[in-house]
């Protein structure tokens, strides 16, 4: 099957890192569909994407984190598009920092658990029957490193909620670990940012993306956690393939 038969669902495709992917997928010559709960953020996903490509991609209106809307979305997509073969999923926030944990009130770790956990659980749930027994089809996910420690003061709940998908992730992988689909995770240990907003270290966003296009083009690995500790792991972990766990 070739790059332009495969349709990626872009989970979390409208955010800083999911727009870096849909631009590297699309530049790939992959489809690609991308659900966002806002209008507006589709529509500068559009703006920014090459302008020969945009035909390939597909927005959707929706939120992935309700059972009811995200079935809803499943079958408008499968309308519009016919078929998904791969998903990537970046769902969630760039950064939480709202303080120490006496000060914070229960409603903002629900927030951060529903952003963070929630929405990527519903959404694996409701899209990866349709790849699951296929082994030409991939499900990737792109987490971070914060689950792993306090990254500063006041960052606790962002902590608590990337917990949740890494050790999510990792259920997958052990309940999972016979699926034929390719069940992979990106996991940036660094800071991600467009080119106007970079901090030392991070990644640049269509960098990340070109390397996980790589990663979905080739279908070569599965149930792996690709670490990625600054930019040049992008090469050397993902595109070559060394030292994925
Ligand atoms: N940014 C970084 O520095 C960094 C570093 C390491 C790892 N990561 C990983 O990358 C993930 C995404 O980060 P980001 O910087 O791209 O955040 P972002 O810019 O806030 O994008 C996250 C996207 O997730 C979507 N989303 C969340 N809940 C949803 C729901 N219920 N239904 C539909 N869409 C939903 C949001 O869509 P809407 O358009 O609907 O708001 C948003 O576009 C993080 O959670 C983390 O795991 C990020």
């Amino acid at each position: 099957m070739s790059n332009g038969e495969r349709v990626v669902l872009a989970l979390g495709g409208a955010g800083t890192v999911g727009s870096g992917l849909v631009k590297g997928l699309l530049d790939r010559g992959f489809k690609v569909a991308v659900v966002s709960r806002d209008k507006n953020k589709l529509e500068k996903l559009r703006d920014f994407v090459s302008p020969s490509t945009k035909g390939n991609l597909t927005t959707l209106v929706g939120d992935v984190g309700s059972e009811e809307e995200a079935e809803e979305v499943k079958q408008a997509l499968l309308k519009s598009v016919g078929k998904i073969t791969d998903v990537v999923s970046s769902l969630g926030f760039s950064w939480w920092q709202g303080g120490p944990p006496h000060t914070q009130p229960l409603k903002e770790l629900h927030w951060v658990i529903e952003t963070l956990l929630f929405s990527t659980f519903v959404s694996w749930k409701t899209f990866f029957p349709l790849v699951r027994d296929d082994p030409n089809c991939t499900y990737t996910f792109i987490t971070g490193g914060a689950g792993e420690k306090l990254l500063m003061p006041g960052t606790g709940f962002l902590t608590v909620g990337s917990a949740g998908t890494l050790a999510f992730c990792q259920i997958l992988r052990e309940e999972y670990a016979e699926v034929p689909c390719k069940l992979n995770q990106v996991k940036i240990n660094t800071g991600v940012g467009t080119p106007e907003r970079m901090g030392p270290g991070y990644l640049n966003h269509v960098e990340l993306g070109e390397a996980v296009a790589t990663l979905v083009e080739r279908r070569n690995k599965s149930h792996t956690v690709f670490n990625i500790n600054c930019p040049a792991d992008l090469k050397t972990v993902i595109c070559n393939d060394k030292g994925a766990l």
